[in-house]
């Protein structure tokens, strides 16, 4: 039986509610900004910090001199950007050490400016069991109940966050029984028959919704600190 509360939403309201009651929130973009903060920092990225807009993003990078500069606009790198949103081409020494600006159209609209004393998590499937524990130890440790997010779209409602979320809820609540998550095969479909998947098909990226769909392969959960995320064992073991 679960010793911590957890609830779900979908979008800013959602988030904003959690924000107001300071739950620890785990927020949800599994195609494919979750899955590219955790693989960006998994892969030496010193700090992943988000912003709202290409705009504001191509001025943040003058204060950063060896950042890049990531994110997408329907799918696709936005003009002059060193990268997009796919987490595969964060699989790369290149970035060790480097700061990453990354805006993108769901993730980082939904994420805003929350205050400073928010406690936000990435979750995933690439780090699906990492994030429920340091969810759970933080939970505890702050006695405060758990708000799994969905980032959701501009349409509202995004299918793939939701059943992502709702298998991160099932590890956080039964921690000791059988993960429910199915294999890499039966996310894949999943993921690739939402309406995102789609659309990410469609525009070329197929290879990432494979990539994503993959469980536990980092252990390392992102935490928002100072308005940048980094990864949550150097948060705290520094
Ligand atoms: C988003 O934040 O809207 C997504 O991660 C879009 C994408 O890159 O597929």
């Amino acid at each position: 039986m679960s010793s911590i509360s957890v609830s779900h939403g979908s979008g800013p309201d959602a988030l904003a509610q959690a924000l107001a009651q300071q739950h620890v929130i785990i927020l949800v973009d599994v195609l494919r900004a979750s899955s590219t903060i955790v693989t960006a920092l998994a892969n030496g990225a010193s700090q992943i910090i988000p912003v709202t807009t290409v705009e504001e993003a191509r001025e943040r990078i003058y204060h950063f001199p060896n950042g890049f500069l990531a994110g997408e606009r329907a799918a696709h790198p936005p003009a002059g950007f060193d990268y997009g949103n796919s987490p595969r081409s964060f699989l790369t020494d290149r970035i060790r050490g480097r700061p990453i600006i990354l805006t993108t159209s769901n993730f980082t609209r939904t994420l805003g400016t929350p205050p400073e004393t928010a406690t936000i998590l990435v979750g995933a499937f690439l780090n699906i069991e990492h994030v429920a524990t340091t969810a759970r130890t933080l939970a505890k440790k702050l006695q405060q109940p758990v708000s799994v997010i969905s980032a959701g779209s501009i349409r509202g409602y995004a299918a793939e966050d939701d059943f992502t979320s709702h298998h991160i809820i099932s590890r956080l609540q039964f921690p000791d029984d059988p993960p429910s998550y199915a294999d890499l095969g039966d996310i894949s479909r999943e993921l690739l028959v939402s309406h995102h998947g789609t659309i990410l098909v469609q525009a070329g990226y197929k290879d990432d919704i494979r990539f994503c769909a993959q469980t536990n392969r980092y252990n390392l959960t992102p935490i928002l600190r100072n308005g940048a995320f980094i990864s949550y064992s150097s948060a705290f073991n520094s």
